[in-house]
């Protein structure tokens, strides 16, 4: 998930949320309603869900970018950080 550090960073919000932020925000769902969530904004992109400093042109869709592999390492690490929160 090399790329995504360009805007995210585990806890604090840079260009996109940070990845707590995205946990604390979706913890109330079940974890696999927040998961396809998620990896649709991740393929398609996503605007106007956050209101971040300099996110008014949103996250461009990575699908192109993005493997399998690394969807699912994401949405591992969205389990560990959200069970880190609690
Ligand atoms: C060019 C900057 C940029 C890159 C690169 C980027 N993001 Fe984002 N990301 C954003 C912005 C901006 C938002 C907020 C979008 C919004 O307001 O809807 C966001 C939102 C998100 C969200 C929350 C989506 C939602 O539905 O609430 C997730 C999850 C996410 N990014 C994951 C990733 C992952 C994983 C990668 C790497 C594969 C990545 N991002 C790369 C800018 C980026």
């Amino acid at each position: 998930m090399n790329d995504c550090v360009e805007c995210h960073t585990v806890s604090v919000a840079t260009v996109g949320p940070s990845w707590i932020a995205v946990a604390e925000r979706y913890k109330s769902l079940l974890r696999i309603e927040a998961r396809n969530i998620l990896i649709e904004s991740v393929k398609k992109g996503s605007k106007g869900k956050w209101l971040t400093m300099k996110s008014a042109g949103g996250m461009p869709p990575l699908e192109e970018r993005v493997s399998g592999a690394d969807i699912d390492e994401f949405s591992g690490f969205y389990s560990v950080s959200e069970s880190d929160i609690q």
